[in-house]
C-alpha cells in the first residue's frame, strides 16, 4: 500500500483527475489517496492557493499526482506550481515525447526524455534595471545544480533502459556557466560506462530535432533550454493533451500533465484525460511498480490505435468518462 498525495485542481482538473485514479485503481496496484485541494477556491479560506496542509501531506507522503491549477491573475498569489517547487526543492522537471497511435504528428518512432534543471539559470530571478535604459539578469549556475540534475539524468538512464545521455549547452560562448555544465557532465559519464555521453550545442539540438528526433534518447539541460526544449520536443509527437510531467527532488516528486486547466471546456466531460493518466504510469515506475504501469501503458495504446475512442481534441467525440471506462474495460480484458 502506498500513500499518495492527490491534488484535483481547479477547471478540468477533478475532471482528469478522477479519470487518472480509476485507472490506477484498476492497474491493482493498492494506494491510499490523501485528497488536497489548492487553487484560487482556497484564497478565502486560507488566505493562499497553496494552503500549508498540502505541502505538509506531500512531505508525509513524498509523491502526489497533480490536476491542473489556474493561475489567479493580478491579486499577488504566486501560482501554485512555482511555489510547489520551491517548497519541496523539486529540481528535476521530466518531460518525456513519445508517440502514440492516432496522435496527429509529423514524426514517428519518438521516444525520448528531456531532463530540465528546475532551481537555477536565468530563472532564479535575480533581475536589476541599470538606471532608466538598461536592464540586467544573472544566470546563476552552481556545480551542485549541475552535478545533480546530470546525474539524476543518467540514473534515470539506468533504471529505464536508456542507452544514451545528450547534454546540452551553449558553453562555446557562456564558458563558466555552461562550461561548468559541460565539465559536470563529463565528470559524472565516466561513473556510468553503459551509458554514452553526447555533447550538443543548443542551437544544433533545436535543428537536429526537427529532422531527426527518433535519435534522442535522454537529453538533460539547462533551466531556460530545457523549458524551450521541452515544449519544442511536445510539439514534435502531437501537443498538449498527452504530454506527461513530474518535477521530482530528492524528498518528494508531484507528477502532473504540462496543460493547464482548459477552463473553455470545465465541467463538460469533453477533456482528454490521457496526459494526467500517463503522469500516473510515470508515477507508478517511480514507486516501482513498472509491470501495473506497462499494463497501463499498452492498454492506452491499444484504445488508441481502436480509434474508437478519440477525444474531443483529436477530432472524435468520447467524453472523458467514456474515454476511462474503455481504457479500464481494456486493462481488464
Ligand atoms: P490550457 O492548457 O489550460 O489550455 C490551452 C488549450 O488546450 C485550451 O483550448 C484547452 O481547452 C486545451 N486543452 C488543455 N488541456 C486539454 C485536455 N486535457 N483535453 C482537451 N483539451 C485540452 O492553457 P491556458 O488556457 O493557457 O491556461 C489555463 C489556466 O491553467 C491558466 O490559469 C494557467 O495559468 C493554468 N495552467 C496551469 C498549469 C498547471 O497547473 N500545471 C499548467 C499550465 C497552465
Amino acid at each position: 500500500m502506498y500513500d499518495v498525495t492527490l491534488i484535483p485542481g481547479d477547471g478540468i482538473g477533478p475532471e482528469v483527475a478522477a479519470a487518472a485514479r480509476q485507472v490506477i485503481d484498476a492497474s491493482g496496484v493498492k494506494i491510499n489517496w490523501h485528497i488536497e485541494e489548492a487553487g484560487a477556491a482556497q484564497i478565502e479560506k486560507f488566505g493562499t492557493p497553496l494552503p500549508d496542509r498540502v505541502i505538509e501531506s506531500i512531505k508525509s507522503t513524498g509523491v502526489a499526482l497533480k490536476g491542473p491549477v489556474t493561475t489567479p491573475i493580478g491579486c499577488g498569489f504566486r501560482s501554485v506550481n512555482v511555489a510547489l517547487r520551491k517548497e519541496l526543492d523539486l529540481y528535476a522537471n521530466l518531460r518525456p515525447a513519445k508517440n502514440y497511435p492516432n496522435i496527429p504528428s509529423r514524426y514517428q518512432n519518438v521516444d525520448l526524455v528531456i531532463v530540465r534543471e528546475n532551481t537555477e539559470d536565468l530563472y532564479a530571478g535575480i533581475e536589476h534595471m541599470v538606471g532608466k535604459d538598461a536592464a540586467e539578469s544573472i544566470k546563476l549556475f552552481t556545480r551542485e545544480g549541475c552535478n545533480r540534475i546530470i546525474r539524476y539524468a543518467f540514473d534515470y538512464a539506468v533504471a529505464n533502459d536508456r542507452h544514451k545521455v545528450t547534454a546540452v549547452h551553449k558553453a562555446n560562448i557562456m564558458k563558466c556557466t555552461d562550461g561548468m555544465f559541460v565539465e559536470e557532465a563529463r565528470k559524472v559519464a565516466k561513473e556510468y560506462p553503459t551509458i554514452e555521453l553526447e555533447e550538443m550545442i543548443v542551437d544544433a539540438m533545436c535543428m537536429n530535432l526537427v529532422i531527426a528526433p527518433e535519435k534522442y534518447d535522454v537529453l538533460v539541460l539547462p533551466n531556460l533550454y530545457g523549458d524551450i526544449v521541452s515544449d519544442l520536443c511536445a510539439g514534435l509527437v502531437g501537443g498538449l493533451g498527452v504530454a506527461p510531467g513530474a518535477n521530482i527532488g530528492k524528498q518528494a516528486a508531484v507528477f502532473e500533465a504540462i496543460h493547464g486547466s482548459a477552463p473553455d471546456i470545465a465541467g463538460k466531460d469533453m477533456a482528454n484525460p490521457t496526459a494526467i493518466i500517463l503522469s500516473g504510469v510515470m508515477m507508478l515506475r517511480h514507486l516501482g511498480e513498472k509491470d501495473a504501469a506497462q499494463a497501463i501503458e499498452d492498454s492506452l495504446v491499444k484504445v488508441a490505435a481502436s480509434g474508437k475512442f478519440l477525444t474531443f481534441d483529436l477530432g472524435g467525440s468520447t467524453g472523458t468518462k467514456a474515454f476511462t471506462d474503455a481504457l479500464v474495460a481494456e486493462m481488464n480484458r
